[in-house]
Protein backbone atom coordinates (compact mmCIF):
# COMPACT_ATOMS: atom_id res chain seq x y z
CA UNK A 1 0.00 0.00 0.00
CA UNK A 2 1.17 3.69 -0.84
CA UNK A 3 2.16 5.84 2.09
CA UNK A 4 3.53 8.97 0.06
CA UNK A 5 3.71 9.60 -3.49
CA UNK A 6 5.52 12.55 -5.03
CA UNK A 7 5.06 13.01 -8.84
CA UNK A 8 6.78 15.80 -10.77
CA UNK A 9 8.10 17.91 -8.22
CA UNK A 10 10.24 21.10 -9.60
CA UNK A 11 11.31 23.49 -7.13
CA UNK A 12 12.90 26.88 -8.81
CA UNK A 13 14.18 29.74 -8.10
CA UNK A 14 12.87 33.42 -9.47
CA UNK A 15 15.08 33.01 -12.15
CA UNK A 16 14.11 29.66 -13.37
CA UNK A 17 16.95 28.05 -12.48
CA UNK A 18 15.81 24.42 -11.67
CA UNK A 19 17.29 23.15 -8.29
CA UNK A 20 14.99 19.73 -8.12
CA UNK A 21 13.70 19.14 -11.66
CA UNK A 22 10.25 17.09 -12.17
CA UNK A 23 11.37 14.09 -9.37
CA UNK A 24 9.20 11.44 -8.66
CA UNK A 25 9.18 8.77 -6.19
CA UNK A 26 6.97 6.40 -4.18
CA UNK A 27 7.41 4.57 -0.62
CA UNK A 28 5.16 1.43 0.65
CA UNK A 29 3.92 1.20 4.20
CA UNK A 30 7.12 0.24 6.02
CA UNK A 31 9.55 0.42 2.85
CA UNK A 32 12.71 2.31 3.10
CA UNK A 33 13.85 4.55 -0.04
CA UNK A 34 17.24 5.49 -0.41
CA UNK A 35 18.20 9.09 -1.96
CA UNK A 36 21.67 9.19 -3.07
CA UNK A 37 23.86 12.01 -4.67
CA UNK A 38 26.41 14.39 -4.82
CA UNK A 39 26.53 17.73 -3.22
CA UNK A 40 23.91 20.40 -3.91
CA UNK A 41 22.16 17.48 -6.28
CA UNK A 42 18.31 18.55 -4.57
CA UNK A 43 18.27 16.15 -2.09
CA UNK A 44 17.36 17.85 0.65
CA UNK A 45 15.28 20.19 -0.99
CA UNK A 46 13.28 16.98 -2.19
CA UNK A 47 12.77 15.90 1.54
CA UNK A 48 11.92 19.59 2.78
CA UNK A 49 8.96 19.77 0.47
CA UNK A 50 7.24 16.51 1.79
CA UNK A 51 7.93 18.28 5.09
CA UNK A 52 6.33 21.58 3.50
CA UNK A 53 9.39 23.72 4.42
CA UNK A 54 10.87 25.06 1.30
CA UNK A 55 12.38 28.58 2.02
CA UNK A 56 9.94 30.99 0.74
CA UNK A 57 12.47 32.45 -1.34
CA UNK A 58 12.12 29.24 -4.27
CA UNK A 59 9.34 28.00 -6.28
CA UNK A 60 7.38 24.32 -5.60
CA UNK A 61 5.17 22.95 -8.10
CA UNK A 62 4.02 19.36 -8.13
CA UNK A 63 1.08 17.62 -9.97
CA UNK A 64 0.97 15.76 -6.48
CA UNK A 65 2.83 15.36 -2.84
CA UNK A 66 0.37 12.59 -1.49
CA UNK A 67 0.44 11.31 1.75
CA UNK A 68 -1.92 8.44 2.75
CA UNK A 69 -4.94 10.27 0.76
CA UNK A 70 -3.65 13.81 1.62
CA UNK A 71 -2.36 16.04 -0.94
CA UNK A 72 0.36 17.87 0.63
CA UNK A 73 1.03 19.92 -1.83
CA UNK A 74 -2.45 22.06 -1.12
CA UNK A 75 -2.77 21.14 2.42
CA UNK A 76 -3.76 23.88 4.80
CA UNK A 77 -1.62 24.56 7.82
CA UNK A 78 -4.03 22.70 10.34
CA UNK A 79 -3.74 19.44 7.79
CA UNK A 80 -0.08 20.11 8.02
CA UNK A 81 0.17 20.45 11.96
CA UNK A 82 -1.89 17.10 11.83
CA UNK A 83 0.77 15.36 9.75
CA UNK A 84 4.35 17.05 10.31
CA UNK A 85 6.16 15.90 13.46
CA UNK A 86 3.18 13.50 14.07
CA UNK A 87 2.31 11.64 10.95
CA UNK A 88 6.06 11.76 9.09
CA UNK A 89 9.37 12.47 11.86
CA UNK A 90 12.38 14.12 10.84
CA UNK A 91 16.08 14.11 11.51
CA UNK A 92 18.75 15.86 9.64
CA UNK A 93 22.74 15.59 9.82
CA UNK A 94 23.11 18.58 13.14
CA UNK A 95 20.85 17.31 15.96
CA UNK A 96 22.26 19.74 18.04
CA UNK A 97 20.82 23.01 16.76
CA UNK A 98 17.35 21.26 16.89
CA UNK A 99 17.55 21.21 20.53
CA UNK A 100 17.23 23.91 23.33
CA UNK A 101 20.75 24.29 24.49
CA UNK A 102 19.93 25.60 28.12
CA UNK A 103 17.29 22.93 28.54
CA UNK A 104 18.51 18.71 29.66
CA UNK A 105 17.65 16.40 26.58
CA UNK A 106 15.28 14.40 28.99
CA UNK A 107 12.81 17.27 29.64
CA UNK A 108 12.86 18.16 25.57
CA UNK A 109 11.88 14.63 25.00
CA UNK A 110 9.14 14.27 27.80
CA UNK A 111 7.58 17.74 26.53
CA UNK A 112 7.08 15.59 23.33
CA UNK A 113 5.16 13.27 25.40
CA UNK A 114 3.37 15.21 27.52
CA UNK A 115 1.75 16.89 24.57
CA UNK A 116 1.14 13.54 23.03
CA UNK A 117 -0.45 11.61 25.92
CA UNK A 118 -1.42 14.71 28.23
CA UNK A 119 0.23 12.75 30.88
CA UNK A 120 1.68 14.47 34.14
CA UNK A 121 5.03 15.65 34.13
CA UNK A 122 6.72 12.57 36.06
CA UNK A 123 4.53 9.92 33.30
CA UNK A 124 5.99 12.02 30.54
CA UNK A 125 9.58 12.60 32.15
CA UNK A 126 9.59 8.09 32.71
CA UNK A 127 8.22 7.77 29.23
CA UNK A 128 11.19 9.86 27.92
CA UNK A 129 14.09 7.96 29.96
CA UNK A 130 11.94 4.34 28.75
CA UNK A 131 12.52 5.50 25.10
CA UNK A 132 16.33 6.73 25.30
CA UNK A 133 16.82 2.78 26.39
CA UNK A 134 15.01 1.71 24.13
CA UNK A 135 17.27 3.54 21.53
CA UNK A 136 20.19 1.70 22.96
CA UNK A 137 21.69 4.07 25.41
CA UNK A 138 23.26 2.34 28.41
CA UNK A 139 22.77 5.18 30.90
CA UNK A 140 19.14 6.34 30.07
CA UNK A 141 18.43 8.32 33.22
CA UNK A 142 21.98 9.97 33.30
CA UNK A 143 21.52 11.01 29.90
CA UNK A 144 17.94 12.43 30.17
CA UNK A 145 19.81 14.46 32.88
CA UNK A 146 22.51 16.20 30.31
CA UNK A 147 22.59 19.27 28.67
CA UNK A 148 22.48 18.92 24.49
CA UNK A 149 25.90 20.13 24.57
CA UNK A 150 27.46 17.42 27.31
CA UNK A 151 26.11 14.40 24.52
CA UNK A 152 28.41 13.51 21.86
CA UNK A 153 27.37 13.57 18.26
CA UNK A 154 25.69 10.00 18.23
CA UNK A 155 24.16 10.79 21.64
CA UNK A 156 22.45 13.62 20.33
CA UNK A 157 21.27 11.84 16.92
CA UNK A 158 19.44 9.15 19.28
CA UNK A 159 17.59 12.04 21.13
CA UNK A 160 16.32 13.27 18.39
CA UNK A 161 15.48 10.13 16.92
CA UNK A 162 13.71 9.27 20.12
CA UNK A 163 11.90 12.60 19.76
CA UNK A 164 11.02 11.98 15.86
CA UNK A 165 9.65 8.73 16.55
CA UNK A 166 7.40 9.62 20.00
CA UNK A 167 4.21 10.06 18.11
CA UNK A 168 4.65 7.31 16.57
CA UNK A 169 5.41 8.26 12.74
CA UNK A 170 4.35 6.46 9.76
CA UNK A 171 7.19 7.93 8.09
CA UNK A 172 10.73 8.74 9.07
CA UNK A 173 12.43 11.29 6.70
CA UNK A 174 16.25 10.88 7.77
CA UNK A 175 18.69 13.23 5.61
CA UNK A 176 22.10 12.54 6.33
CA UNK A 177 21.74 11.58 10.00
CA UNK A 178 24.66 9.86 9.95
CA UNK A 179 27.09 12.05 8.35
CA UNK A 180 28.58 14.51 11.15
CA UNK A 181 29.05 11.23 13.29
CA UNK A 182 32.19 9.02 12.98
CA UNK A 183 32.00 5.78 11.01
CA UNK A 184 31.42 3.37 14.39
CA UNK A 185 28.59 5.59 15.49
CA UNK A 186 27.64 6.18 11.99
CA UNK A 187 26.79 2.12 12.28
CA UNK A 188 25.24 2.46 15.47
CA UNK A 189 22.57 4.97 13.88
CA UNK A 190 21.61 2.57 11.15
CA UNK A 191 20.89 0.01 13.90
CA UNK A 192 19.04 2.08 15.37
CA UNK A 193 17.11 2.92 12.45
CA UNK A 194 16.69 -0.57 11.07
CA UNK A 195 15.44 -2.03 14.83
CA UNK A 196 12.83 1.10 14.83
CA UNK A 197 11.39 -0.26 11.28
CA UNK A 198 11.83 -3.65 12.05
CA UNK A 199 9.50 -3.23 15.53
CA UNK A 200 7.10 -0.86 14.24
CA UNK A 201 7.02 -0.78 10.72
CA UNK A 202 8.21 2.64 10.42
CA UNK A 203 9.27 3.77 6.73
CA UNK A 204 11.86 5.49 6.22
CA UNK A 205 13.28 8.08 3.29
CA UNK A 206 16.61 7.79 3.94
CA UNK A 207 19.06 10.54 2.29
CA UNK A 208 23.23 10.49 2.11
CA UNK A 209 25.80 10.99 0.04
CA UNK A 210 26.94 7.37 0.35
CA UNK A 211 25.40 4.74 -1.74
CA UNK A 212 26.48 1.84 0.43
CA UNK A 213 25.51 3.05 3.39
CA UNK A 214 21.83 4.10 1.64
CA UNK A 215 22.03 0.14 0.38
CA UNK A 216 22.94 -1.43 3.57
CA UNK A 217 19.62 0.46 5.25
CA UNK A 218 17.16 0.69 1.93
CA UNK A 219 15.58 -1.44 -0.46
CA UNK A 220 14.90 0.76 -3.13
CA UNK A 221 17.44 3.71 -4.36
CA UNK A 222 17.57 6.61 -6.96
CA UNK A 223 20.60 8.29 -7.90
CA UNK A 224 20.03 12.31 -7.77
CA UNK A 225 22.24 14.59 -9.74
CA UNK A 226 21.66 18.35 -10.64
CA UNK A 227 18.44 18.09 -9.53
CA UNK A 228 17.36 15.01 -11.55
CA UNK A 229 16.69 11.30 -10.57
CA UNK A 230 19.06 9.77 -13.07
CA UNK A 231 19.04 6.04 -11.84
CA UNK A 232 16.48 4.27 -9.71
CA UNK A 233 16.77 0.37 -8.78
CA UNK A 234 16.83 -2.24 -5.59
CA UNK A 235 19.35 -1.39 -3.84
CA UNK A 236 21.26 -5.20 -5.18
CA UNK A 237 20.61 -3.95 -8.81
CA UNK A 238 22.11 -0.48 -8.38
CA UNK A 239 25.35 -1.51 -6.20
CA UNK A 240 26.18 -4.50 -8.66
CA UNK A 241 25.35 -3.19 -11.83
CA UNK A 242 25.20 0.65 -11.78
CA UNK A 243 23.55 1.55 -15.01
CA UNK A 244 24.74 5.33 -15.15
CA UNK A 245 28.13 6.45 -15.15
CA UNK A 246 27.49 8.68 -12.31
CA UNK A 247 26.57 5.81 -10.22
CA UNK A 248 29.42 4.12 -11.25
CA UNK A 249 31.44 7.10 -10.33
CA UNK A 250 29.91 7.18 -6.59
CA UNK A 251 31.08 3.46 -6.02
CA UNK A 252 34.83 3.82 -7.97
CA UNK A 253 35.15 6.69 -5.00
CA UNK A 254 33.90 4.69 -2.67
CA UNK A 255 36.31 1.79 -3.45
CA UNK A 256 39.35 4.30 -3.79
CA UNK A 257 38.65 5.56 -0.64
CA UNK A 258 36.89 3.19 1.24
CA UNK A 259 38.21 1.41 4.33
CA UNK A 260 38.04 -2.06 2.95
CA UNK A 261 40.63 -1.06 0.18
CA UNK A 262 43.09 0.77 3.22
CA UNK A 263 43.05 -2.33 4.94
CA UNK A 264 43.43 -4.32 1.58
CA UNK A 265 46.30 -2.52 1.24
CA UNK A 266 47.67 -2.49 4.53
CA UNK A 267 47.52 -6.08 4.57
CA UNK A 268 49.25 -6.52 1.15
CA UNK A 269 52.12 -4.72 2.62
CA UNK A 270 52.61 -7.12 5.45
N1 LIG B 1 17.14 28.82 -0.29
C1 LIG B 1 17.81 28.55 -1.39
N2 LIG B 1 17.98 29.49 -2.36
C2 LIG B 1 18.68 29.22 -3.48
N3 LIG B 1 19.26 28.05 -3.73
C3 LIG B 1 19.15 27.09 -2.81
C4 LIG B 1 18.42 27.27 -1.60
N4 LIG B 1 18.48 26.13 -0.88
C5 LIG B 1 19.21 25.26 -1.62
N5 LIG B 1 19.61 25.83 -2.77
C6 LIG B 1 20.40 25.20 -3.84
O1 LIG B 1 19.66 24.09 -4.32
C7 LIG B 1 20.53 23.03 -4.69
C8 LIG B 1 20.06 21.76 -4.02
O2 LIG B 1 20.22 21.91 -2.61
P1 LIG B 1 20.01 20.72 -1.59
O3 LIG B 1 20.20 21.29 -0.23
O4 LIG B 1 18.73 20.05 -1.87
O5 LIG B 1 21.22 19.76 -1.98
P2 LIG B 1 21.64 18.38 -1.32
O6 LIG B 1 21.56 17.36 -2.39
O7 LIG B 1 20.86 18.15 -0.09
O8 LIG B 1 23.18 18.64 -0.98
P3 LIG B 1 24.04 18.20 0.33
O9 LIG B 1 24.49 16.79 0.06
O10 LIG B 1 25.20 19.15 0.32
O11 LIG B 1 23.19 18.33 1.54
C9 LIG B 1 21.93 23.47 -4.31
O12 LIG B 1 22.57 23.91 -5.45
C10 LIG B 1 21.71 24.60 -3.34
O13 LIG B 1 22.75 25.54 -3.42
MG1 LIG C 1 21.35 18.11 1.94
Amino acid sequence: MTLLEVSHLTITTDDALALVDDVSFRLERGEALGIVGESGSGKSLSCRAVLGIVPESLNVTAVGIVFDDVDLASATPSQWRRIRGTRIGAVFQDPGSYLNPSISVGRQLAEVHRLKNGSGRRDAWSSAVTALGDLGLSTPELTAHRLPHELSGGMLQRVLLAIAIAESPELLIADEPTTALDVTVQAEVLDVIADLRATTGLAVLFVSHDLPVVAHLCERIHVMQHGRIIESGTSADVLQSPAHPYTRSLLTAHAEYGLDRFLNREVAHV
